[in-house]
């Protein structure tokens, strides 16, 4: 495999925490992790830069040392979607640039980790979604989801928007502030049976997110299943789930 999609169920629920994670316990492992946030909304302006904080954590969860304009060729200002943010900058936004920038990224590592934006049916462009990257770069997906009360709705949507069309890693779960609701304890099985996709693991919440804390928290991961590339679908009925790879 070359690359994974990272995408959630909304945003703030950790895609950049988990491909950190990912990319720095791949790092720990001698693996080459390229990583890529090709369109960032809401980035912090400093003079004439635009600076993407989500790509300038992932390029130093993988140490890779890649100019940000391959791994973030679209900074832009507003914190809106995509599409919404390019239109008030004037900026067309090319999928074929993304795809250029990914290929040579792709050259240069042994797998590239790409965090989408939002979730998969944020406006990209007028024609296209987020989703719309994990097709065009053809790339398995991976759903991070809140370990909070709600998750079981948002993750199942969002596994059917990605299995509509895309090849499916499975569900990360994540807990991106401290509290924990009553649900944390019965998601993961409550995934299992109504989310329609594998439970690939929990995160913690982790009081420090430096590449060493971030390496500890990847480690929990299925590493080998995320480098093997494995995806599932899923036959019988809605309540009788068996996962099959493919
Ligand atoms: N496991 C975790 N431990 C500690 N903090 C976390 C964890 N996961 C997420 N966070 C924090 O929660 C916030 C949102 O996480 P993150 O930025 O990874 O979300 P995101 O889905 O990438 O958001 P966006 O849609 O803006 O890209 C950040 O402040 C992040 O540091
Ligand atoms: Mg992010």
């Amino acid at each position: 495999m070359s690359g994974i999609f990272i995408t959630g169920t909304d945003t703030g629920v950790g895609k950049t925490v988990v491909a950190a994670a990912i990319a720095a316990a791949l790092v720990a492992r001698g693996v080459s992790v390229g990583v890529m946030k090709p369109v960032e909304s809401g980035c912090r302006r400093v003079g004439d830069l635009l600076v993407a904080v989500d790509a300038e954590l992932l390029l130093e969860a993988s140490r890779c040392g890649d100019p940000i304009e391959l791994v973030n060729p679209y900074p832009l200002e507003l914190p809106l979607a995509p599409a919404l943010a390019a239109e008030a900058a004037g900026v067309t936004i090319d999928l074929d640039r993304i795809r250029r920038c990914y290929s040579e990224l792709a050259a240069r590592h042994d797998i590239v980790l790409v965090e989408g934006a939002g979730g998969l049916l944020t406006p990209l462009t007028s024609a296209h979604t987020m989703r719309d990257v994990a097709i065009i770069l053809d790339l398995p997906v991976l759903i991070v989801a809140r370990n909070a009360l709600g998750t079981i709705n948002h993750t199942a949507l969002t596994v059917a928007a990605a299995t509509a069309t895309c090849r499916l890693l499975g569900v990360m779960l994540n807990h991106p502030t401290p509290a924990v609701d009553v649900s944390a304890a019965s998601n993961a099985e409550a995934l299992t049976r109504w989310g329609g996709a594998l439970l690939l693991g929990t995160l913690p919440y982790a009081e420090r997110l430096d590449p060493e804390s971030l390496a500890r928290l990847g480690a929990m991961l299925p590493l080998d299943m995320l480098l093997g590339g494995s995806t599932f679908h899923f036959v019988d009925s809605p309540n009788d789930r068996s996962p099959v790879e493919s």
